[in-house]
């Protein structure tokens, strides 16, 4: 069962496994210091990580971010990636469901999530490419609908599509179709992109749009120019490497989307790799956090307890985090201001003005 959509996801899945997907230069979350809190008030068990999400309950405030769908190899992932999320009590997206919209029979790669995690918010997932049509509302009810999802999130993956060999360089009406979209689907509606980061502006437009949340996936994590200039050759590789460095770290995209939004909710993801990266994503203002290479690479090097073992020590990190800072709750953490920022991020924050 392939189509060419799933091909190219399971090239995708193959080339974010290799190490230089990972962009060191621009993470910035050691340029986050949280302040220590040297005299204990609490202790790291009775740090309440619990939150809600989409209208569930989720037990830690981490998102298992949209990975993949669509193949075999899809399905196997995916079904492992829910049995963990069911046991954690977290969040869980799907892959681009683009797949299974050219070919009903895929259905069942994205399904398994919701029969092995019937419990946790499911994130449905489609691309800006998929509602830049007439169709946009009827796909995205329809993904939505197959896989009984709890929340829709769209993709903007902009570079990503420059870049690819067969990607789209137009996108027609797709701000009037997500306001459409996000008016007409009976769930709410996540717009995330997918490493390069989202400005205070375009947090502004999307929240006008009718987002309830909105996940950074900024630079500093799965670096998609790498991906892409892996794919191809020529002249079309040297220009995906050139785009490497382009974006907006995690670190300031939260700060951005913090200082603009009114009512959203924000997720920080691109890049975090510990409990402790969550806990700085956290205090700068995002709701959730999410990751998605480190789940992938979990699995390839252990299949589920691989996944389990890196939620477990995420949540154990980001506990023990939230006691150092002297945070009972992710609301209080996320609150408190309880950092200090230097270096590039200090200085995008002073010049941009949103500290
Ligand atoms: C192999 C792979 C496939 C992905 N496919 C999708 C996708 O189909 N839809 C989507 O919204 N994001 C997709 N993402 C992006 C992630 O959801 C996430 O936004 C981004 O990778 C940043 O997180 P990370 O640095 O922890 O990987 C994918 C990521 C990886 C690694």
């Amino acid at each position: 069962m392939q189509n060419e959509t799933s091909k190219r996801k399971i090239e995708h899945i193959e080339l974010a496994l290799l190490e230089s997907v990972e962009r060191k230069e621009m993470n910035w979350f050691d340029e986050v210091i949280l302040l220590h809190h040297a005299l204990p008030d609490i202790s790291p068990d009775e740090v309440d990580l619990s939150s809600n999400f989409a209208g569930k309950p989720v037990k830690a405030p981490i998102i298992i971010e949209a990975i993949t769908g669509g193949s075999d190899l899809s399905k196997g992932i995916n079904e492992a990636l829910a049995i963990a999320a069911s046991e954690f009590g977290v969040a869980i997206g799907v892959g681009s469901q683009r797949a299974m919209l050219e070919d009903k029979s895929l259905i069942d790669t994205y399904k398994i999530v919701r029969e092995r995690a019937p419990d946790v918010p499911l994130i449905a997932n489609l691309g800006m490419s998929h509602i830049s049509t007439e169709k946009a509302v009827e796909n995205a009810k329809a993904v939505v609908e197959a896989i009984e999802a709890d929340a829709l999130a769209i993709h903007l993956n902009f570079l990503q599509e420059l870049l690819q060999p067969e990607g789209c360089r137009e996108f027609p009406e797709l701000f009037s179709n997500l306001v459409d979209i996000s008016r007409e689907v009976d769930v709410p509606l996540v717009v995330k992109e997918v490493g390069n980061g989202i400005s205070g502006e375009v947090a502004t437009l999307l929240e006008s749009a009718g987002a309830s949340y909105i996940d950074v996936a900024g630079a500093g994590g799965t670096n998609w120019a790498v991906i892409e200039g892996s794919r191809s050759g020529g002249l079309r590789r040297d220009t995906a490497y050139n785009f490497i460095n382009w974006g907006i770290p995690t670190v300031i995209g939260i700060i951005e989307v913090r200082k603009h939004i009114k009512r959203a909710k924000i997720i920080g993801s691109g890049g975090i790799r510990t409990g402790i990266d969550a806990a700085k994503a956290i205090a700068l203002g995002a709701h959730f956090v999410g990751a998605a290479r480190p789940f992938l690479v979990s699995f390839k090097r252990e299949g589920l307890d691989g996944i389990r073992s890196l939620l477990k020590r995420m949540i154990e990190e980001l506990r023990l985090s939230m006691a150092l800072t002297n945070s009972r709750s992710v609301e209080e953490l996320r609150l408190s201001r309880r950092f200090v920022l230097t270096g590039r991020t200090l200085e995008w924050a002073l010049q941009r003005n949103i500290l």
